[in-house]
């Protein structure tokens, strides 16, 4: 090992998650209860999630060494949640525990691959605030990764200490919701897929979204499902990256994939259309697999399909 304990070595990605955890509890049916309804259904899963656990999860398999800054309940989940994270290879140190309730997504799925859910935040509510240790956390990091599942006050307060530190923040706006001007204005690269491009410029056209977007922050790139992702920046023609062509089984947490692992290339310092190109290869493969955290691809694999 080189360097003092707890520092990763020279020119891995130090990467932050302040964000969400939640135990998604899906069930599959053919045809979704409509409401009054009871109906039998095919299979139930029960696995780590949430955007914030997702990144987290995603940035560790891919090379990263990640933080975790959040909450999990004092129920049966919580270490549960914390499990998956630690395997993963994600200091969970900063996850704290507190009364009540872990995050749940309850998700049901039907015949046609068609979803509903209801989120119940939890101990996800209850930050609304850095606590005792965050702030250092942050100041260790390269990059803060940064959702909107948590409280609003929250993030802001995440994005306002990076910014003291000089820590470069990602942040995901979803689920998409206005902004306000002090989180846009500590945001260094916004990550939105299409849909919420369209909900925060009020511009449809992604292109056309993402320039809207540069007014308020130095670089976006807006995710486009299977047709890629579009990386803007101020005073220069957009990119265009293509998608991989994939057998697509399953295309939740994509988006979280694709953030986790274009923050590891960026932080190891590698150019911009490179590091895009691997998140690529990623979410790729994440599409391939079923679920969310367990479809996460390792460093090998991104290499591989990237090559
Ligand atoms: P989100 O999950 O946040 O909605 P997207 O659906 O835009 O995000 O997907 C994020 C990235 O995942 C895309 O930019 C693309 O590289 C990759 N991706 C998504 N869907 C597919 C697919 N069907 N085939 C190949 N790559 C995909
Ligand atoms: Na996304």
């Amino acid at each position: 090992g080189s360097g003092r304990r707890g520092e990763p070595p020279p020119g891995r990605a130090r990467i932050v998650v302040l964000g969400s955890a939640n135990m998604d509890l899906a069930a599959y049916t053919r045809v979704a209860p409509a409401r009054g309804e009871t109906v039998t259904g095919e299979a139930f899963r029960t696995v780590a999630g949430g955007k914030g656990a997702n990144q987290a999860i995603a940035a560790a398999r891919a090379g990263g060494a990640v933080r975790f800054v959040g909450a999990v309940g004092d129920d049966d989940f919580g270490p549960r949640l914390r499990a998956a994270l630690d395997g993963a290879g994600v200091d969970t140190g900063p996850l704290r525990t507190v009364p009540g309730p872990s995050g749940i997504a309850h998700i049901v799925v039907d015949g046609e691959g068609h979803n509903a859910i209801v989120v119940v935040p939890g101990a996800n509510g209850t930050v609304t605030g850095l606590a005792d240790g965050d702030e250092e956390v942050i100041a260790s990091a390269g990059a803060l990764l940064l959702q909107l599942e948590l409280p609003l006050a929250g993030v802001v307060a995440g994005a306002r200490a990076a910014r003291r530190h000089g820590v470069r923040t990602v942040l995901t706006p979803a689920p998409a919701q206005p902004l306000p001007d002090e989180l846009l204005a500590a945001t260094d690269l916004l990550v939105p897929n299409e849909h919420e491009a369209a909900a925060l410029s009020g511009c449809s056209d992604p292109r056309a979204a993402a320039r809207a977007l540069l007014d308020a922050v130095p670089e976006v790139v807006v995710t486009l499902g299977a047709a890629g992702c579009l990386y803007a920046t101020r005073g220069r023609e957009p990119l265009a990256v293509p998608a991989l062509p994939a057998k697509a089984v399953d295309t939740t947490a994509a988006g979280d994939t694709f953030v986790g692992a274009l923050a590891v290339a960026l932080g190891e310092g590698r150019p911009v259309r490179d590091a895009l190109a691997w998140a690529t290869a990623a979410s790729a493969l994440s599409v391939e697999r079923e679920g969310a955290s367990s479809s996460m691809p390792s460093r090998a694999r991104i290499d591989e399909r990237a090559a």
